[in-house]
């Protein structure tokens, strides 16, 4: 686990760094247009990590959520390659779950595709199970979306939800 590592909401100036972390980790990267809508919508929660890289703090990563209706939805989520595996989307996540809960949001919901190992195991940690399957839903290689769902509660603030 990074210890330099701060979590903050994302600003427009923090745009092209994520832009970079997005084209880099999906095959349908979004536009800059995506996430500036996201920056002004009222339902949106936009947070980025960033670390210390000596010029100023640097944007590792990034995680996107609507809440709509007492539930949360996870637009989007990346870390930078050089610096996964260590715990970062893990923040990200923890972070997004607790002002779930404080904004008195019972359940978190998202898709993934059935290929993505990383993210579901990562949503795993956070309680998230399969709900349902969107065939096809991913038209670029014509993918199944797996629709996982997780209620939030104190404990899935904390990743270490394993059985259930
Ligand atoms: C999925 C992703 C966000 C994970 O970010 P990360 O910062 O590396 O995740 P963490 O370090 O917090 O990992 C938490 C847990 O998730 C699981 N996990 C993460 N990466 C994994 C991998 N490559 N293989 C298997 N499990 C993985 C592990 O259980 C890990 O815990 P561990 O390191 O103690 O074993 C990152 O791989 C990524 O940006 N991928 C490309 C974009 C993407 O797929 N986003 C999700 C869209 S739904």
């Amino acid at each position: 686990m990074e210890s330099d590592v701060i979590i903050e909401a994302m600003i427009p100036e923090d745009i092209p760094a994520v832009l970079d972390i997005d084209a880099d980790s999906f095959r349908v990267p979004w536009t800059p247009g995506l996430f500036e809508q996201e920056l002004r919508c009222d339902f949106s929660r936009n947070l980025v990590a960033r670390i210390d890289g000596g010029r100023g703090r640097t944007v590792i990563g990034y995680i996107v959520c609507w809440l709509v209706a007492e539930e949360m939805h996870v637009q989007t989520l990346a870390v930078r390659r050089d610096m996964r595996r260590r715990g970062i989307a893990s923040r990200l996540v923890a972070e997004m779950m607790r002002f779930a809960h404080r904004a008195h949001v019972f359940e978190a919901s998202l898709e993934v595709r059935r290929s993505n190992l990383a993210a579901r195991e990562l949503y795993e940690k956070f309680g998230f199970r399969v709900k349902g399957v969107r065939p096809a839903y991913y038209s670029d290689v014509g993918e199944d979306a797996l629709i996982m769902a997780a209620d939030v509660t104190p404990l899935s603030e904390t990743g270490e939800q394993r059985s259930g």
